[in-house]
């Protein structure tokens, strides 16, 4: 089984002035190809955190993330970059979609993004729009969408381009029983028939159930 994503011992301390917050305080996890990942512990406790490291959002203070075996601290900026546009897609908790562009053009955008041309075909896009349940939906703006049609745009352009590693935080925090479950089915579905690896923070003890492994954490570190 291939390891796709290893953190060696991973600490991340917040400068606030003078203070040091530690946030993660050493933490070493292996995820396999394949694996649908449920990170769950208290508030503050480093999800978010270690999400962000995890995807190359922000650096660690000490320690190592491999990417497929690449060192992500001993590669330039740029390289980088292009690791997580071509591998990862990241689901935040607030959509980030840009307001005035339909959600077919939020959704090209980021094709056009991540491929580097706007040419690519459109197949993957039905596959993801038809799971999502979003094929009337794509000449809305977001203000005329609602929220959980909004997150399902948002998760539709994380997922667009087939990233290796999905990584996603609390993506049903704020949506209803219906769209949680659409949003569920379709990581699900991902996983099992494209063999995604994903990686998903949540409260939701009924989101956890469908993964294959919870980890748990607590103070900046994995509880087990
Ligand atoms: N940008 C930041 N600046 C300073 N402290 C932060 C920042 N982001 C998070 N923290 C702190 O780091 C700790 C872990 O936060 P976070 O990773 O967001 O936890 P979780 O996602 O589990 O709620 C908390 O104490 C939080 O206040
Ligand atoms: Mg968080």
């Amino acid at each position: 089984m291939k390891t796709v994503l290893r953190t060696e011992n991973l600490t991340k301390s917040y400068s606030i002035g003078k203070l040091e917050v530690p946030a993660l305080r050493g933490v070493s996890l292996d995820i396999t190809e394949g694996e649908f990942v449920a990170i769950m512990g208290p508030s503050g406790c480093g999800k978010s955190t270690l999400l962000h490291l995890l995807g190359g959002l922000l650096s660690p203070t000490t320690g190592t993330i491999l990417i497929d075996g690449e060192d992500l601290s001993k590669v330039s900026d740029s390289k980088r970059t292009d690791i997580r546009r071509r591998k990862i897609g990241f689901v935040f908790q607030r959509f980030n979609l840009f307001p005035t562009l339909t959600a077919e053009g939020n959704l090209k955008l980021a094709e056009k993004i991540h491929s580097g041309n706007g040419s690519k075909d459109s197949t993957n896009r039905r596959e993801v729009l038809r799971l999502l349940r979003l094929e009337d939906k794509m000449h809305h703006k977001p203000l005329e969408m609602s929220g959980g049609e909004q997150q399902r745009v948002a998760l539709a352009r994380a997922v667009i381009n087939s990233p290796a590693i999905i990584l996603a935080d609390e993506p049903t925090g704020n949506l209803d029983t219906e769209n949680s479950q659409i949003v569920l089915d379709m990581f699900k579905e991902l996983n099992e028939k494209y063999n995604q690896t994903i990686i998903m923070i949540t409260h939701n003890p009924e989101a956890a159930a469908v993964c294959s492994r919870i980890i748990r954490m607590r103070d900046g570190l994995i509880a087990d």
